[in-house]
């Protein structure tokens, strides 16, 4: 094949831990809730930006588990602007082809919001362009656990089977591929509890920019680091191993 025509990206799953919107805001003066709805016009461009790179599922933390621990008033606020994400943006999802689906626990959510994310998983089911999952009152160590206790009971567990109650456990429509790419903005190099069962092999990129300036170019570049990379799962190189 001439070398003019480019192999065909791979999917990737994507995932992202959105971090930094606090301090975006307080360098600015701002209250911290300002940061967050500059963080939610990012995840626009972020999933704009992500099926011509390649990314055909890409999951965003938006809410951790660990998080009902900040004020009420910030926690109100940054539910309030997701719901306002969720029913603002089903139908730019709906003509895109994206398929937005959400995993975490849904029953200590507000109502509007439980409801918000119904109509619009509703709404997107058909996308087949990028599968957009955000990940809400999430805490990947609590759904390890609800999975354990469900496969507790099956006797002999296999590792397809324990996975398909992970995504159960989960809360989302089924299965997805295990993360390619993990990044993190915000200077942060931890993963404070997101995937940590499907980020096994991932790839991690932490970068310094805060999300509120984060941008389709720093998820290309993200990409692009990726690709670089040499992936073995614990296998030799491609020289070694010849
Ligand atoms: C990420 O930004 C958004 C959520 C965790 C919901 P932060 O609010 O954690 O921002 P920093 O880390 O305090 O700057
Ligand atoms: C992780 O960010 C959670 C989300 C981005 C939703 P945090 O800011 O809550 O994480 P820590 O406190 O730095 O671990
Ligand atoms: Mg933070």
């Amino acid at each position: 094949m001439p070398s003019t025509f480019p192999a065909p990206a791979p999917d990737l799953h994507v995932a992202i831990i959105m971090d930094g919107n606090g301090r975006w805001a307080i360098e600015r003066g701002l209250p911290r809730t300002a940061g967050h709805r500059a963080g939610v016009e990012v995840v626009r461009r972020v999933v704009e930006a992500a099926p011509d790179l390649g990314v055909s599922v890409l999951t965003l933390y938006a809410f951790s588990t660990a998080n009902w621990r900040r004020p009420t008033g910030e926690v109100r606020e940054l539910l309030g602007l997701l719901r306002e994400y969720l029913s603002s943006q089903a139908p730019q999802c709906v003509a895109r082809g994206v398929r937005l689906s959400v995993i975490g626990r849904r029953d200590r959510l507000p109502a509007p919001l439980a409801a918000a994310i119904g109509t619009a998983e509703t709404a997107t089911a058909a996308g087949g362009t990028l599968h957009l999952r955000l990940a809400l009152d999430y805490s990947a160590r609590d759904v390890i656990l609800r999975a354990a206790r469900n496969g507790a009971a099956a006797g002999t567990l296999t590792l397809p089977a324990f996975e398909r109650l992970l995504a159960e456990a989960e809360g989302g429509p089924g299965p997805v591929p295990p993360v390619d790419l993990l990044i993190r903005p915000g200077g942060e190099q931890r993963l404070s509890d997101f995937l940590l069962w499907e980020s096994a092999f991932a790839e991690l990129v932490f970068t310094d920019t805060l999300w509120p300036d984060f941008g389709a170019a720093d998820l290309a570049a993200a990409v692009r680091e990726f690709r670089g990379r040499e992936r073995r799962f614990g296998g030799l190189s491609g020289r070694a191993a010849s």
